[in-house]
């Protein structure tokens, strides 16, 4: 079942080694557009040139907006 989910973040969670078992900083992705879920994988970037007055839509067929009242 498809579901839309509102997504705000422009950057992902870091996680610091001491909170997690690993020796780097591991990122989590908090925009809801990586192609790597639950990591981030640079992907936020594109968010960057969003405008804050409109809604988009990320599929397999890139960035829409879908609002821009
Ligand atoms: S925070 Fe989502 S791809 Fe980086």
């Amino acid at each position: 079942m498809p579901r839309i989910v509102r997504h705000e973040a422009m950057q992902p969670y870091r996680i610091e080694p001491q909170d997690f078992p690993k020796d780097k900083p591991i990122f989590i992705c908090a925009c809801g557009v990586s192609k790597n879920l639950p990591y981030c994988d640079g992907t936020h970037k594109e968010c960057r040139t969003e405008e804050p007055d409109k809604l988009y839509e990320y599929g397999p067929d890139g960035r829409q907006i879908v609002d821009d009242s």
